[in-house]
């Protein structure tokens, strides 16, 4: 194996996989109510295709890999994916997901070989869950939580995208349950990614840091998955806190990530348009060449403000976060 660094120095051992652009929500933050214009079957990477790029990632040194979409539960056969991924020796493999489908699908998953799972919930209100995402899945959003905890899919991560006047009104709920719960809650900055995304709406992790002290003293733990955030705990809680500052204090110094798209492209980045093609032939020393390329092009921080939100050619959904 060559361990690879970037042209800055930076070891990227973490890939985040997109196996589909498809989503069974329209977050506000991520996609516009019409939806984006879904890639065709034949534009999207097969199985046998991810498994063998995953591979030659190996071999610059990944070895925590990331499954996203769209929704990646969405797409047919999934468990299938994980069970041929979790052959190749991977230190961690996992998921982020919106939880709609994953009463039905936390069992097998676990089975299949996936180690931890991240769930995106922004709400614990139902009425407000459909404003947010425009769906009426918060139930099955709860009960695909309680299936992954009760499966063992350890830890389970709920992301919180906390926006202005929407949902910061329960951030001291949502520290609540990382009391009762053992569940991590992470708060993450607003970014301006989705294609209609508005500056009113961000809140900084400053801001929500100041919102919780009020009334919890947090307690500072050690660090842990493969992500930036950094993580708290109240004094005898079950679960964790965790600070995303995608925004005011990003983390682009040491970042450690590239990206796949669905539809076979490496993103160097995931506020940039710079991407590198996988050649279709899906000849390891092909493949072995783009990732190379990847690194020498990763950009060395983003530059994401509110005012340039239309200037990407992807959204969130198209990336996966
Ligand atoms: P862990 O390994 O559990 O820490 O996961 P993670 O935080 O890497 O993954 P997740 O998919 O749960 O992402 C959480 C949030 O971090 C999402 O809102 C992502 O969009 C954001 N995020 C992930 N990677 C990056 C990145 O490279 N840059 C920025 N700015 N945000 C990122
Ligand atoms: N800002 C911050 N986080 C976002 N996500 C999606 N869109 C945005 C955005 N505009 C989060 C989702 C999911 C993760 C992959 O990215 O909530 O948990
Ligand atoms: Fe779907 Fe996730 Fe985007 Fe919501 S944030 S629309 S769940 S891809």
């Amino acid at each position: 194996m060559e361990n690879l660094n970037d042209k800055l120095g930076r070891k990227i051992d973490y890939l985040r996989v997109s196996i589909t652009d498809r989503c069974n929500l329209r977050c506000h933050y991520c996609m516009p109510a019409e939806g984006i214009k879904e890639k065709s079957h034949s534009e999207i990477l097969s199985y046998e295709d991810l498994i063998k790029i995953i591979k030659t990632a190996q071999k610059i040194g990944v070895d925590k890999v990331r499954i996203t979409g769209g929704e990646p539960l969405v797409r047919l056969g999934v468990e299938d994916l994980i069970a041929g991924l979790s052959k190749l020796g991977l230190k961690d493999l996992s998921m982020t997901t919106n939880g709609v489908l994953l009463a039905e699908k936390a069992a097998e998953l676990k089975k299949a070989g996936l180690d931890r799972i991240n769930i995106s919930l922004d709400t614990l209100q139902r009425d407000k869950f459909k404003k947010i995402s425009r769906r009426d899945d918060f139930d099955n959003v709860i009960n695909g939580i309680k299936a992954a905890q009760n499966y063992g899919l350890d830890p389970v991560k709920l992301n919180v995208v906390v926006m202005k006047n929407i949902n910061d009104d329960e951030i001291l709920d949502f520290v609540e349950l990382s009391k009762n719960n053992k569940l991590v809650v992470r708060f993450i900055e607003y970014m301006p990614l989705g294609g209609e995304t508005e500056s009113e709406k961000f809140i900084s992790v400053n801001e929500i840091r100041s919102i919780i002290d009020k009334k919890f003293k947090l307690i500072k733990t050690e660090s842990e998955g493969n992500g930036p955030a950094e993580y708290y705990k109240l004094k005898s809680a079950k679960g964790r806190i965790g600070f995303i500052a995608a925004l005011t204090e990003h983390f682009c110094a040491d970042c450690n990530r590239l990206r796949l798209t669905a539809d076979g492209k490496l993103k160097p980045c995931l506020a940039s348009d710079l991407e590198v093609e996988i050649d279709k032939s899906m000849k390891s020393d092909l493949i072995l060449k783009s990732f190379k390329k990847a690194l020498m092009i990763k950009p060395a921080a983003h530059n994401l403000n509110f005012d340039d939100e239309l200037k990407y050619k992807r959204s969130m959904s198209q990336i996966g976060g």
